[in-house]
């Protein structure tokens, strides 16, 4: 019985383990900040009014130079905006649409089931745009970079001085949590940036961690149902466990 108990609980927390992601150390010469977040661990999730300011910080700040090409309008109903909000965020943006009957494409206010749109027409403009770097979309990014979440979070807050013997190029800027720290973005967030209806604190801090959720939610809009299947997977397991341990007693109970 002990044998099987010390085997079940090693079985059940190996399963945990695989429910919740891993968090590996970031490249040497990057600081990370480590953030608090609700959607780790195993029965994490999305606090709404967080991802609501993430958006309003996407908007007014990243958008206009970073787009976020796999979500459309009609998504941020996750958010907990209802149909009316959702097709007033949407006739804010202009899309591009056609050909009319002279076959000429024309632009419109979007609607629910468009994309966001994305800043720039296509990567050349993006690239003349920022000094011939290019803006990465912001879509999966939060799943697309070791330590996501935390890592977002610290490149945000991570503009600081340069150490003396590091020089640093026109058009770059020196960050302490981007690999070789020279990274072609200026500093997004100073604090203040955006203001909040709900009266939440604009601080560098709440404002990167803001983004941050909004982001983590945009590059894992299901993940809130993976966790809960994942729970539920490792309790049902759980149990069968218990329930075959038991019948194979019953089983083989005349061989002993
Ligand atoms: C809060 C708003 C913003 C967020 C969350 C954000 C996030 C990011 C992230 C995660 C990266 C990729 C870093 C990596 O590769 O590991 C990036 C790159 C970049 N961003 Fe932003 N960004 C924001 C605002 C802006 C703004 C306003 C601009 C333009 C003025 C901009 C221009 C760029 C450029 C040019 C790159 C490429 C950097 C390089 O390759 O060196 N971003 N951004």
């Amino acid at each position: 019985m002990r044998k099987f108990l010390i085997a079940s609980v090693t079985a059940i927390a190996a399963m945990i383990g695989l429910a919740s992601p891993a968090m590996s150390a970031g490249g040497g010469d990057v600081k990370l900040q480590a953030g608090e977040w609700s959607f780790t661990g195993p029965f994490g999730y999305f606090d709404k009014a967080a991802l609501q300011r993430g958006f309003q910080v996407y908007r007014d700040v990243c958008a206009g130079c970073q787009g976020i090409d796999y979500i459309a309008c009609r998504n941020l109903a996750d958010l907990g905006y209802n149909e009316a909000e959702i097709k007033a965020i949407a006739a804010e943006y202009e899309v591009m649409d056609g050909p009319d009957d002279e076959g000429e494409m024309f632009m419109r206010p979007a609607r629910p089931a468009d994309i966001i749109p994305n800043p720039y027409r296509n990567d050349n403009e993006a690239r003349a745009s920022n000094n011939g770097a290019m803006p990465p979309d912001l879509s999966l990014i939060a799943k697309a970079r070791a330590n996501g979440p935390d890592y977002l979070y610290s490149l945000l807050l991570g503009y600081v001085d340069a150490p003396t013997n590091q020089d640093v190029p026109d058009g770059m800027h020196y960050n302490n949590a981007y690999s070789g720290n020279l990274i072609a973005m200026p500093q997004p967030i100073y604090g203040d940036d955006v203001e909040y209806a709900d009266g939440s604190p604009t601080t560098p801090e709440g404002l990167s961690a803001d983004v941050t959720n909004f982001l983590m939610w945009s590059a894992e809009p299901k993940l809130e149902v993976r966790k809960r299947i994942g729970v539920a997977a490792v309790f049902f397991l759980s149990i069968f466990l218990v329930m075959s341990y038991f019948a194979k007693r019953r089983v083989w109970a005349d061989l002993h």
